[in-house]
């Protein structure tokens, strides 16, 4: 690196990459505001706190969600997790910055270093050093054939050989050093894989869980859509699919969006049948949107192929006409899905949760079945879902567990945010009660010990570090919006008189040290 470019480099100023953001205090407060709300809404619903890892393995998200989802074809943070440094360097060495296979002895040079590199992965495999999959074992098969047939090439010129060493190339490169694992997307995969790894279906039944954390999805970022994101969400898993529990879980969130004072929500409800009835009413609505393919987009008229469900979900205004015309799941539901979504909207009704029927709602995973809903909120704009889920019956026993019913939620908590500041709510950020103006080394000591008192009374404050004239003191107090100002000099300390400012109207009052914590709760109590 020259010395201009390792001087810019130095001064290269670091910012949150796109799709990400610091959230910053007051807003924290909100932040902290939402997450205890949901701690002590769900808590009275039986629900208990699960942690799971940011990161699993790409498959576990791939077989849940679905390789043709948007999120698994095209957002996830996917990468190769190893320590086989040796491996890289013999690989890197093998394959890259090849110069040219201009001659016989630069073929031989280039299979050497490839011939190495297997012998060492080869090696490893065994060792399991490297993942012992059947895919490894097939590359590494391949790569010693397209060796073995390139040194018994007779060399005649560069043309003649580069396919095969196109070839090896690749072979080489797609040896796996470890497991390809992914940031998670979501979270209703990670939580039925715990719920199997746990042997959870020997607990009480259903099994009731709620998560709060990050996600990550490679998106277009805007307002309400980020690359790293966070989500709220609950999961009910056990052996029922009692319509009950699918309205109480949608109670549940309900309930904590009116204690959060949510403006503006809508709840829409669907049911997208199950692995009997659903495969014929694609095939049904493909044969009719076949029908009218002139007139959609060329997103839907892909989609007719891909997936016909997903058309339903289009914005395009052009495309509304066409789409009102088509046939409505609900009226092609077998008997048991027709009647488990009649029994769910029958106890929404008792619970008095207001909701509205969307037959177009379809949700972007593949692990849902009959119960769908979504929850929009004010002030989002083009993104503004602000809950979305639904019922998963088989999701566990894909996973490899055993038959199991579930049904689950997630806020997007980023979108939750916007929407209640949005409606006005201030983020409540505790100012500081009690500001401490000491001046000289006497003090100092009594304000340390003052403040150890204050805060283990339970009131916020602010010790200066350093000695301070008393009015740059009130100053500072001042600024950080702090109610008392609680002065202490060589005077106060003599006469065990504590002098306490009231900022908001510049009264003063000495105090004896005992009486202070009882003024100031006395004080506080007045003020909330
Ligand atoms: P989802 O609809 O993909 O469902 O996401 C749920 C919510 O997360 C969305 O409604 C939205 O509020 C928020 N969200 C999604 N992507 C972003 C993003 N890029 N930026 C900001 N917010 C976002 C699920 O994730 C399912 N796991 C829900 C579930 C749980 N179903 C059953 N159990």
């Amino acid at each position: 690196m020259s010395e201009g470019a390792a001087k810019k480099e130095e001064r290269r100023k670091f910012q949150a990459i796109r799709g990400t953001r610091d959230l910053l205090p007051p807003e924290t407060a909100l932040w902290n505001h939402v997450e205890q709300t949901a701690n002590e809404v769900f808590a009275t619903f039986g629900f208990g706190a699960i942690r799971v890892p940011i990161f699993e393995p790409t498959e576990l998200f791939a077989r849940s969600i679905g390789l043709d989802t948007d999120v698994v074809s095209k957002e996830m943070y996917t990468f190769e997790d190893y320590e086989a440094t040796e491996l890289v360097e013999l690989r890197t060495a093998a394959v890259t910055n090849v110069a040219s296979l201009a001659t016989g002895e630069a073929l031989i040079d280039f299979l050497d270093r490839v011939g190495n590199f297997i012998l060492a992965a080869d090696k490893a495999f065994e060792a399991g050093r490297i993942p012992k999959t059947p895919e490894n074992e097939r590359t590494l098969q391949m790569a010693r054939e397209l060796i073995a047939n390139l040194q018994t090439f007779r060399y005649q010129g560069e043309r003649e050989i580069l396919p095969r060493v196109a070839e090896l190339k690749d072979a080489v490169r797609q040896v796996r050093f470890g497991d390809v694992i992914s940031l998670r997307p979501e979270a209703t995969a990670s939580v039925c894989r715990a719920y199997i790894e746990h042997g959870m279906q020997q607990l009480p039944q259903p099994v009731k869980l709620y998560y709060i954390g990050p996600m990550f999805r490679r998106e277009r970022p805007q307002k309400g859509r980020y690359r790293q994101f966070y989500q709220i969400g609950a999961e009910v898993l056990g052996g029922s699919d009692a319509p009950a529990i699918d309205a109480e879980v949608i109670e549940m969130v309900i309930t904590f969006f009116d204690r959060l004072e949510l403006h503006g929500v809508q709840l829409d409800i669907n049911s997208i049948g199950c692995r009997e009835c659903r495969p014929k009413y694609v095939e049904l609505l493909r044969a009719e949107l076949l029908k009218v393919k002139d007139k959609l987009g060329p997103d839907s008229q892909r989609r007719i192929r891909t997936n016909p469900l997903r058309v339903l979900d289009s914005k395009l205004e052009s495309e509304q006409g066409t789409i009102a015309t088509l046939p409505r799941i609900t009226d092609h539901l077998c008997e048991a899905c027709a009647t488990h979504y009649s029994a769910v909207k029958r106890q929404l009704e008792m619970r008095g949760v207001f909701f509205r029927e969307n037959w177009r709602l379809v949700r972007g995973l593949d692990y849902y079945m009959r119960t769908t809903f979504e929850i929009t909120a004010q002030g989002l704009g083009s993104q503004n879902a602000v809950c979305g889920g639904g019922r998963y019956d088989g999701l566990v026993e894909l996973l490899g567990g055993p038959p199991t019913k579930g049904i689950g939620f997630a806020i997007g908590e980023d979108r939750l945010i916007l929407s209640l500041q949005e409606s006005g709510k201030a983020p409540a950020q505790p100012g500081r009660d009690v500001y401490i103006a000491w001046m000289g080394e006497r003090a100092h000591a009594t304000a340390i010990r003052a403040a150890k008192d204050l805060r283990k009374a339970g009131f916020s404050v602010e010790l200066p570090p350093v000695e301070q004239k008393f009015g740059k003191a009130l100053g500072q107090a001042d600024k950080l919006g702090a109610k008392h100002a609680l002065i202490l000099g060589d005077n106060e300390v003599s006469e065990g008189l504590w002098t306490l400012k009231t900022l908001a109207d510049g009264s003063q009052l000495k105090l004896p040290e005992p009486a202070l914590i009882e003024h100031l709760r006395k004080s506080k109590a007045v003020s909330s």
